[in-house]
């Protein structure tokens, strides 16, 4: 079994060659910004996952590729509009595609992402065509949906912890588990596994959201290569965010409520204010708990998965290395 570097090697060498197709494309100003997109990094954690849920079934992984392909494209998409829908000025260390072209700019170069996206999944070779096509189709849908509750939480005060956890299962969890399921279907596994896989990636990908959520607040910008703070000052109702509001009391509470529905200019200070407030009610701890009842929940899955140990290693590590990330 491949371990993490060797397939995201091997799906990178793969992805340089559709690059390559993709400069002969005109127009360059519509093309261009799928480019740098797909050259600025990332960790290729779903294509990743995809490619290592097949090769538990099958060896042939380069079978795996135009779906995982798919699969990338499809989340580079999601991270063009994500990143103007919340007023995100770097990713990757890199200036945003609204920021370096244009608002238009990432709105169609995003959207042609998207149907490219769908062009390489009309590529898999499967019995399991329909299905996966089904499962792909609904879990765009459905990242939307996620998306358009992120917003919508935005101006109001009184989400629920449950409200938001529906919220992240459906605009990042569903992917991950997604490209698990996808990589088992093309490799014929059993429709048994193909679920399990399927459950260990959603629980493996709210655990995943719950950290972003963290590091967006508690990482090193250089490392995570996002602005710290960005959550804050654009008053989502990240997990932190909520259990603060249950923890906090008084003042604090009161100051909290006014931090997030007075507009302010001085960014710096609301977002050390209200990392002050996080503080003080300890929410790293619940965080931390969440994330892990979340991660052993994924593993609880990933252990009924019906195939020899040693087939399972190299997954089971990338979920390990997952939850200790700091990028
Ligand atoms: C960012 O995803 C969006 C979330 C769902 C948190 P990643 O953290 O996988 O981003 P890249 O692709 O590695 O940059
Ligand atoms: C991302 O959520 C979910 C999708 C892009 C679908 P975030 O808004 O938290 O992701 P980052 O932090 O910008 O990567
Ligand atoms: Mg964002
Ligand atoms: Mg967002
Ligand atoms: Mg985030």
């Amino acid at each position: 079994m491949r371990n993490y570097t060797e397939i995201t090697q091997l799906f990178e060498t793969a992805l340089q060659h559709e690059i390559e197709k993709i400069k002969q494309l005109q127009p360059s100003n519509l093309y261009s910004p799928v480019i740098y997109t797909l050259n600025m990094g990332g960790k290729r954690i779903r294509p990743a996952l995809l490619t290592m849920a097949y090769e538990m079934f099958d060896d042939q992984i380069e079978k795996a590729f135009p779906a995982a392909m798919a699969i990338e494209m499809f989340h580079n998409f999601t991270l063009l509009h994500d990143d103007m829908m919340d007023g995100a000025t770097m990713r990757r260390n890199k200036e945003t595609i609204h920021i370096k072209y244009s608002n238009n700019t990432a709105i169609l170069s995003g959207d042609a992402m998207s149907i490219i996206s769908y062009d390489y999944i009309n590529r898999c070779d499967t019995q399991h065509f329909r299905e996966i096509i089904e499962i792909f189709t609904n879990t765009a849908l459905k990242i939307c949906e996620g998306q358009q509750y992120d917003m919508d939480f935005e101006t109001r005060n009184d989400v629920t912890v449950d409200e938001y956890l529906n919220m992240i299962g459906l605009k990042t969890a569903i992917l991950l588990a997604a490209s698990l399921k996808i990589g088992a279907l093309l490799a014929n596994a059993p429709k048994t596994d193909a679920q399990l896989l399927y459950e260990f990636g959603f629980n493996l990908g709210m655990a995943f959201q719950l950290q972003d959520d963290y590091l967006d607040t508690y990482g090193d910008s250089k490392t995570f290569g996002k602005k710290i703070g960005g959550d804050i000052v654009s008053n989502k109702k990240t997990f932190l965010m909520l259990k603060t509001l249950e923890q906090a009391q008084g003042d604090q509470l009161n100051e909290l409520i006014q931090l997030i529905s007075e507009k302010t200019n001085n960014l710096q200070q609301k977002i050390e204010r209200v990392k002050a407030i996080y503080n003080h009610v300890d929410v790293v701890s619940y965080s931390k708990e969440i994330m892990e009842s979340y991660y052993n929940k994924a593993i609880a899955y990933f252990d009924r998965v019906n195939i020899e140990h040693n087939k399972k290693s190299e997954l089971l590590h990338v979920a390990q290395k997952m939850m200790k990330r700091n990028n």
